[in-house]
């Protein structure tokens, strides 16, 4: 076993915030929404608020990391390997099955992980952000006196809102229960804690394709 450093400072950092966020803006979300109550509805509409502009401010400086870092690319979607890793997750891992992809520092996530995070960047997150923003300013009067989004009903704002966060609220239920299929059932969430993640030998060095190669070169010389 070897350790690699696959999730940087920042990355972490962002990971966590974004995850405790995204939780407390369920929670209050729904509140407001009426399916349950614990803080009260003023109380929980004002921190809803407070939150979703940390959130904001949050996403910004990821996007900004993201840019400068070169990390982006990691997000590239490609179908390369897609299916053996769709099958693997439907099939392979019950069975014991190696992982068809392998983990580095400079490709972590695996072809089916790029699809459903680059969905998740840049469908799931701009829905609910952009329409909790304008709920937020939903009929309210700026300082010239004048309506901000008076056009759009109120109801389809709430609609596609309260659609995101469903989508959310599933999608960290898919995501916490797809944490558990590293190597061991806590590797993948010890990893986003320390940085780190053990590989086995053998699976970081790409034996497979190795062995390829040295094939063809044997049948190159006789
Ligand atoms: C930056 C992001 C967000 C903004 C700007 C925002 C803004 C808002 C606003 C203004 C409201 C109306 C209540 C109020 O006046 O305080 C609201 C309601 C709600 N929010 Fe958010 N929100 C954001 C993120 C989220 C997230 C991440 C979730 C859940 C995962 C969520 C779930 C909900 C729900 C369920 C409601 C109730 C909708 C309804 O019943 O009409 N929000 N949000």
């Amino acid at each position: 076993m070897r350790k690699i450093y696959v999730y940087k400072k920042f990355e972490r950092f962002w990971h966590w915030s974004q995850a405790i966020l995204i939780i407390f803006l369920a929670l209050t979300g729904f509140e407001v929404h009426g399916s349950f109550e614990i803080l009260g509805f003023e109380h929980a509409a004002r921190y809803h608020r407070t939150a979703s502009w940390m959130l904001i401010v949050l996403i910004i400086f990821a996007i900004f990391w993201h840019i400068v870092t070169g990390e982006w690319k990691q997000y590239v979607p490609t179908t390369k390997k897609l299916k053996e890793q769709i099958m693997f997750y439907a099939f392979g891992m019950f069975t014991g099955k190696n992982h068809p992809t392998k983990k580095t520092e400079v490709s972590k996530l695996n072809p089916l992980q790029r699809l459903v995070y680059l969905s998740f960047k840049l469908f799931l997150v701009p829905v609910t952000i952009l329409s909790g923003i304008v709920y937020m300013f939903h009929k309210t009067i700026d300082h010239n006196n004048v309506v901000v989004v008076s056009k759009i009903p109120l109801e389809a704002v709430a609609f596609w809102h309260t659609l995101g966060a469903f989508l959310l609220v599933v999608f960290l239920i898919v995501h916490v229960y797809m944490t558990t299929t590293g190597h061991t059932p806590t590797s993948n969430i010890k990893a986003m804690i320390t940085g780190y993640e053990d590989m086995e030998d053998e699976e970081d060095d790409n034996t497979s394709e190795k062995d390829e190669t040295i094939g063809k070169l044997k049948k190159q010389k006789s």
